[in-house]
């Protein structure tokens, strides 16, 4: 019977803890990959456009859209799939919705 009870309470426990490790808030710092791979098209408050760079603070793009973008790349924009790990392009195309 404990032996019983003892699983059950582990098994919430895991589950608690997936849960927890399930949030999906990039660990990446945002701003700092932004500043090395990003600033020099986009400027530092997204709105340079260099070569056609969109102005990232009138983006239209979601978060999601956004990571797609980085991670393929488009027309001029490079493609971040091999520079860049999914974390930190989930944590720079956040970063860059934070410029309107
Ligand atoms: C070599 C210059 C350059 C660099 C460096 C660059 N971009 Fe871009 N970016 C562009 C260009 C050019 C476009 C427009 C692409 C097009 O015409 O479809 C663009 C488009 C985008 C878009 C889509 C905006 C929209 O509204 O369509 C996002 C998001 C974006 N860049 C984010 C980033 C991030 C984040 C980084 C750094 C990891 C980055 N870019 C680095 C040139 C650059």
């Amino acid at each position: 019977m404990t032996k019983i009870k003892f699983f059950f309470a582990f098994a919430i426990l895991t589950l608690i803890f997936a849960c927890g490790q399930s949030d999906n808030t990039p660990k990446a710092d945002g701003a700092a990959v932004f500043k090395t791979n990003c600033q020099l098209c986009h400027g530092a408050d997204g709105k340079l456009g260099l070569n056609g760079a969109k102005d990232l603070s009138a983006s239209p793009l979601t978060e999601e859209e956004r990571v797609q973008v980085i991670t393929k790349g488009r027309n001029l924009m490079l493609a971040y799939e091999n520079t860049l790990t999914a974390d930190e392009i989930a944590a720079v195309a956040k970063y860059t919705t934070t410029f309107k």
